[in-house]
């Protein structure tokens, strides 16, 4: 059987999710969630994202990085050239779950496909340049929610969304 598809993503309140290819926020609990949901599994990302990590890979997951640029290479990536390419790569490790780790293009892309996202919503409207749209409730259901702030007061929640 092939594993579910699953999204982990941030969003602000206005859909901003990147500011010059990075995270405009700061929440060093939700990097420790990010590490704890994704480790071990396949992670699929954009060569954006990829590009926008201080230390690549990460470690303890296979990294598999989609471009368009067919000569382009990095040491620790799975190099691919679709999403369907990426997908079958993870689905060959019978992971329990494939982890699409953005960015927007990916997310985009691989929308219809997902069947689970653990959401965090940060409570600001951030400055930035790249954003998703919210998602639909009428395709999705919220399964569990966690408020939580951090230590300089900026709200967040843990939010479980499940394709209906
Ligand atoms: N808040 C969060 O949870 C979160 C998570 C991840 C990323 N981010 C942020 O999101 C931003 C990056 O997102 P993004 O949407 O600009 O970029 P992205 O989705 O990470 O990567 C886009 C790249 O993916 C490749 N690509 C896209 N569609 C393709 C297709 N159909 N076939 C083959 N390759 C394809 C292209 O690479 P080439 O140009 O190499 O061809 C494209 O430039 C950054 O600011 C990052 O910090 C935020």
């Amino acid at each position: 059987m092939s594993a579910p598809i699953s999204f982990v993503l941030a969003r602000a309140n206005n859909g901003v999710i990147g500011a010059n290819n990075a995270i405009p926020w700061r929440i060093p609990e939700d990097m420790k969630r990010f590490k704890a949901l994704t480790m071990g599994k396949p992670i699929v990302m954009g060569r954006k994202t990829w590009d926008s990590f201080p230390k690549r890979p990460l470690p303890g997951r296979t990294n598999i990085v989609i471009t368009r640029d067919a000569n382009w290479r990095a040491d620790g990536a799975v190099v691919v050239h679709a999403l369907d390419e990426a997908l079958a790569r993870a689905q060959s490790e019978n992971p329990a779950e494939i982890a699409v780790i953005g960015g927007a293009e990916i997310w985009k892309l691989a929308l219809p496909l997902a069947s689970r996202i653990h959401l965090t919503e940060v409570h600001m409207d951030a400055q930035g340049d790249v954003s998703i749209p919210a998602f639909d409730a009428a395709h999705w259901r919220e399964k569990d929610r966690e408020d939580h702030v951090t230590a300089d007061g900026l709200r967040y929640s843990y939010v479980t969304l499940e394709r209906r």
